[in-house]
C-alpha cells in the first residue's frame, strides 16, 4: 500500500510544504469554531500527548499516491467517488459493519467505472468521521436544554447531560476505532472480498429483488462475461492484481485540529508534514474562515484538502482560500466539494468555477448535493429527497460542461444497509415510510437502493461528459 515518495514523476508537482511560520500547533493562537467545552483540560492535554505517541493510522507514502491519483482526477482521466456515514459510530466498528459500507462503495464504483469507461478513486468517509460540526450548540429535549451531540469522538447521543457532556477519552477511542475499521478495511480490499470475480456477491439478498438491484445483476452479469472473455483471451485473471484488490483511501472532517495534531507527522524524506488520522482531510463548510485555526492547520499539511463550498462562499474569498491552502498549485492537492443547493447550484456555482479557472491551479471540482438539500419533513425527520439530490447533480454536470471544468467527483453519505432516512427511489420512500428504518446518528443517508440507483444516472452523466 505504501510507495516510496521517490519513484513519482516531478511533473506531477508537490509535496506541498508548510507556509513560513506554520507549525502542527500554530492553528492555536486563531480564532476557532465549532469546539466542545472539554470539562477537564488536563485530561484532554494526557490523552493528546499518549496519541502523539502512537502511530500513524495511514502513512505519507499512500497519501502522496492519493494525491498523484487525484491530479489525474483534475485532469479528466478519472473520477472521485468519496462516501460514508455522515456520522460513524464506534459502535458500527464490526466485521460485518466495516463489510457493509466498503460492499456499497464497491457497488458504485465499479458500477461508475463500467458506465464511465474511466478508472474511480474510491475514498470513504470512514475509520475517522466521527466529529460532526453543529448549527446550534444545544437542543432541547423534553424541556431541557442539553449540549448537542458532537460525535462519538466527544460524546454520546442519549438525552441525558452526563451523556452529552465532552470526554476526552473518547479521542482515544476515536484512533483505536479508526485503527481496527482500517485493518479490516485493508485485509479485506487486498483479499478476496473486493475480487471482481466476486461482483455479484456484492448485491445484497435485500437489494437484489429492487429494481436497481435488478438492474445491478445485469450489469453484474455483462462484468462477469467480460471477465470471462479476458480469460478466454489469455488474461489470468484470477491472479491479476487489478482485478483482486482495490485501494480504498480514507477521509474524514478535520473538525478537531487539537486530535489532528497528535497525528501529524514529519516524513524526513520528503520534508513534509501530513495529517495520518486519513489520507485526506476535508474543511466543512462552518470552518473554512480562511483566517481560522482549521484552515491554517490544513495549509501545512501535504494531503489533499477538500473544501466545502456552501452558498456563502463568493468566489473572491473561494479564491483567497485556494491560495492559502494551494500556493503552489499542486495537482491533486485541492478538492472544491461544492454543496450549494439542487435550487441554486446552476447561479451560484458557474462564477465560482471561473473564478478559479482564471488561477489557472489544476483543482477536482466534486459535488456534494447532500448538504445543501436538507429538510425537516411533515413528520419530524430531517431527510432529502433522491429527486433534489439528482437535480444537483445534474445542475453540477451542466454548469461544468457550459464552463469547460471536468466533473470530476461525487460526495455522498449512503449505506449499504436498508434504512428509510432519505424519500423517494424506486422503492418510492414516503415520509409516512421514514419512522420504519431512521438509524443515522447525524444526517440522512442514502440506502443501498438508493445509492445503486443514482450511481447508474452519474455513470450516464459521466458517459455523455466524455463523448460531448
Ligand atoms: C458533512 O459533510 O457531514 C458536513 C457537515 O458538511 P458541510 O460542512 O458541507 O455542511
Ligand atoms: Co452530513
Amino acid at each position: 500500500m505504501t510507495a516510496p515518495a521517490a519513484r513519482r514523476s516531478a511533473a506531477d508537482g508537490g509535496p506541498h510544504h508548510p507556509p513560513p511560520g506554520w507549525s502542527p500547533n500554530s492553528w492555536r493562537v486563531r480564532p476557532i469554531a465549532q469546539q466542545p467545552g472539554w470539562p477537564d483540560p488536563r485530561r484532554l492535554r494526557e490523552v493528546l500527548e499518549d496519541l502523539a505517541l502512537l502511530p500513524p493510522l495511514v502513512l505519507p507514502g499512500e497519501i502522496e499516491d492519493l494525491r498523484h491519483t487525484l491530479a489525474r482526477v483534475a485532469e479528466g482521466r478519472a473520477f472521485l467517488l468519496q462516501a460514508g456515514d455522515c456520522a460513524e459510530r464506534f459502535a458500527s466498528c464490526t466485521e460485518s459493519g466495516v463489510r457493509g459500507r466498503l460492499r456499497v462503495i464497491l457497488q458504485l464504483a465499479i458500477l461508475l467505472t463500467y458506465g464511465s469507461g474511466l478508472p474511480v478513486v474510491k475514498v470513504g468517509r470512514i475509520a475517522g468521521q466521527f466529529g460532526k460540526p453543529r448549527s446550534s450548540p444545544t437542543e432541547v429535549v423534553d424541556g431541557v436544554e442539553l449540549p448537542a451531540f458532537r460525535g462519538d469522538n466527544v460524546n454520546d447521543p442519549a438525552p441525558t447531560p452526563q451523556a452529552r457532556t465532552p470526554d476526552a477519552e473518547r479521542l482515544r477511542m476515536a484512533y483505536h476505532h479508526a485503527s481496527a475499521t482500517l485493518n479490516v478495511l485493508r485485509a479485506l480490499t487486498k483479499e478476496g472480498f473486493a475480487d471482481l470475480n466476486r461482483v455479484h456477491a456484492w448485491n445484497q439478498e435485500f437489494v437484489r429483488r429492487s429494481p436497481a438491484g435488478q438492474q445491478y445483476e445485469a450489469a453484474a452479469a455483462d462484468i462477469a462475461w467480460a471477465l470471462r472473455f479476458m480469460a478466454a483471451c489469455g488474461a489470468d485473471t484470477a491472479r491479476m492484481q487489478a482485478v483482486r484488490q482495490v485501494q480504498l483511501y480514507t477521509s474524514h472532517e478535520a473538525l478537531l485540529p487539537a486530535f489532528e495534531q497528535a497525528l501529524t507527522r514529519r516524513a524526513e524524506a520528503a520534508g513534509a508534514w501530513y495529517g495520518t488520522s486519513a489520507h485526506m482531510l476535508w474543511v466543512g463548510d462552518r470552518t473554512r474562515d480562511v483566517d481560522g485555526a482549521h484552515v491554517e492547520y490544513l495549509s501545512g499539511l501535504g494531503n489533499p484538502i477538500g473544501v466545502k463550498v456552501g452558498p456563502s462562499l463568493t468566489p473572491a474569498d473561494l479564491r483567497v482560500l485556494c491560495d492559502r491552502l494551494d500556493p503552489d498549485h499542486i495537482p491533486g492537492r485541492l478538492v472544491l466539494i461544492s454543496r450549494l443547493g439542487a435550487d441554486r447550484i446552476t447561479d451560484l456555482l458557474p462564477p465560482l468555477v471561473r473564478e478559479v479557472a482564471a488561477t489557472g491551479r489544476p483543482v477536482v471540482w466534486s459535488c456534494d448535493p447532500m448538504h445543501g438539500n436538507t429538510f425537516r419533513s411533515a413528520s419530524g425527520y430531517k431527510t432529502r429527497r433522491l429527486a433534489d439530490i439528482i437535480r444537483e447533480i445534474d445542475g453540477f454536470f451542466a454548469v461544468c460542461g457550459a464552463e469547460g471544468a471536468f466533473p470530476g467527483g461525487i460526495h455522498l453519505e449512503l449505506t449499504g444497509d436498508n434504512v428509510t432516512e432519505c424519500l423517494g427511489g424506486a422503492e418510492e420512500i414516503l415520509d409516512t415510510h421514514l419512522s420504519r428504518r431512521y438509524e443515522t446518528a447525524c444526517d440522512p443517508r442514502l440506502n443501498a437502493g438508493q445509492s445503486i440507483e443514482l450511481a447508474f444516472h452519474i455513470a450516464d452523466l459521466l458517459r455523455r461528459h466524455r463523448a460531448s
